[in-house]
């Protein structure tokens, strides 16, 4: 009777500290949610890469979304009127988002991502930068492109806001899942 009741306890015991611990463990994933992946995609081709950043960082995923969706003749670079061509023309340009706020609680790392527009980020991206208090926050770009590098973009950024931590990413054109994963591994985020 003795051993049968040591035997019950060691086993309530056992499902005791099996809970906790997995308690403990979501936990610990809301607190490891210190990364941010913000990111603009006109046509869904940055969204994926932003995606695929997020699932690799455990990151929280934010959308920029302009007020005024971009319509295909708003984005014909062949259009000297057109609005991406007035925009990108215009450095002072800052077209209205929706939801510009975001909660940066917890938050260390924030991931910016944007399609190339004339080797430059969209103005919707300097809309949100601007929309938010980043100082103290490492920033990282990606884009994606037809061809054009980051390095213009993220220099321009760097340029005009100074007081952020903005390192240059990559553009992730067509990069895979697991290359999305090794180039997120490599920046040794804690
Ligand atoms: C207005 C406009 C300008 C662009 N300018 C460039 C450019 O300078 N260099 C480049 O490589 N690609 C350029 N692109 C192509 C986009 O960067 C590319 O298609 C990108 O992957 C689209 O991303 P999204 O689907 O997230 O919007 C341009 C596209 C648009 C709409």
């Amino acid at each position: 009777m003795k051993k049968l009741l040591i035997g019950c306890l060691v086993f309530l015991g056992t499902i005791f500290s099996s809970c906790a611990e997995s308690k403990n463990v979501s936990v610990m994933k809301n607190e490891d949610n210190k990364v941010l992946v913000a990111y603009y995609s006109a046509t869904g081709t940055t969204e994926k890469v932003a995606k695929e950043i997020a699932s690799a960082t455990n990151g929280k995923l934010f959308e920029i979304e302009p007020e005024k969706k971009y319509t295909s003749a708003d984005l014909n670079w062949n259009d000297r009127n057109s609005r991406s061509s007035v925009e990108m023309n215009d450095m002072s340009s800052r077209p209205a988002i929706k939801n510009g706020v975001v909660n940066l609680d917890s938050i260390e790392t924030i991931f910016i991502g944007y399609p190339i527009w004339w080797d430059q980020a969209p103005r919707v991206v300097n809309t949100f930068l601007e929309s938010n208090n980043l100082k103290g926050e490492k920033i990282i770009t990606f884009c994606t492109s037809g061809g054009s590098t980051i390095d213009v973009s993220t220099r321009t950024l760097r340029e005009t806001y100074p007081d952020l931590d903005i390192m240059q990413g990559k553009c992730l054109n067509g990069t895979s899942k697991s290359g999305i994963e090794a180039w997120v591994k490599n920046l040794g985020l804690k």
